[in-house]
């Protein structure tokens, strides 16, 4: 695992969009998969201030959401679909047939979440998948608990993290989402994971202690290529 630490959430954001610039260098078609939430805010700005100056190009790659909130629409302004399309792939030159989400307002949780399981597959797996991290070790939204051979499936939340959501003003309270599984993660050729001070004491149990379903972010330690930015 590789931390790289940094002295503000402005470092962290410009050291995650140049990590990613070098990996879209590499691979002009990179399959990531992404994550919605404060932590990744400048990294998606940095990106996309990079897309404008021509120093990144997106025409080729392909990109999953990681995550949706049972019961909303791609249109909800509380979507995690919204969050992703307003802050970066509608501000850069991604084809908009390579964003694939899932789709919160399914009639059929179990179809969608095998559907998005067979995208991920068809399109042969993930390249990178980024990661923040929740208050009790969630990547995703694999609460503490999930299976590590878990795919991508509807889950519980856990009551903090709806706690934790209301605040963040959304009206509606989903106690439900979608979200890709611990498994498919682990199956990323590359994994980076990006997390603000107030994130200290969690990175330091999932980096540290022991490997637990306790602390879904632990099972990272198993990844054999793993990036972790840090404010300190
Ligand atoms: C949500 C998302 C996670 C994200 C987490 C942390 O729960 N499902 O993918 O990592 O929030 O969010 P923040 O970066 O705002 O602390």
């Amino acid at each position: 695992m590789k931390i790289i630490k940094t002295k503000n959430m402005e470092e962290l954001g410009q050291k995650a969009a140049d990590w990613v610039i070098e990996k879209i260098n590499e691979k002009p078609d990179l399959m990531m998969a992404l994550p919605t939430g404060n932590t990744p805010t400048l990294m998606y700005q940095k990106l996309v201030e990079a897309n404008k100056a021509g120093k990144a190009d997106f025409s080729k790659v392909k990109v999953f959401n990681l995550d949706e909130y049972y019961g909303l629409s791609s249109e909800h302004p509380q979507s995690f679909y919204q969050y992703l399309f307003k802050n970066f792939y509608s501000k850069i030159n991604l084809n908009k047939e390579n964003i694939e989400y899932l789709h919160g307002d399914t009639d059929d949780p179990g179809a969608e979440a095998q559907r998005y399981h067979n995208e991920i597959q068809k399109a042969g797996g993930f390249d990178l998948v980024i990661l923040g991290i929740g208050e009790n070790g969630h990547i995703a939204f694999n609460e503490p608990g999930s299976s590590f051979e878990s795919k991508t499936r509807l889950v519980d939340l856990a009551p903090e993290t709806v706690k934790r959501d209301s605040s963040l003003g959304i009206p509606i309270l989903p106690e439900r989402a979608l979200t890709v599984g611990i498994s498919e993660i682990l199956s990323s050729k590359e994994i980076l994971l990006l997390a603000g001070k107030e994130k200290k004491e969690i990175i330091e149990k999932a980096i540290k202690n022991p490997v637990t379903e306790k602390i879904p972010a632990s099972v990272l330690q198993k990844h054999q290529n793993v990036t972790v930015i840090i404010e300190e």
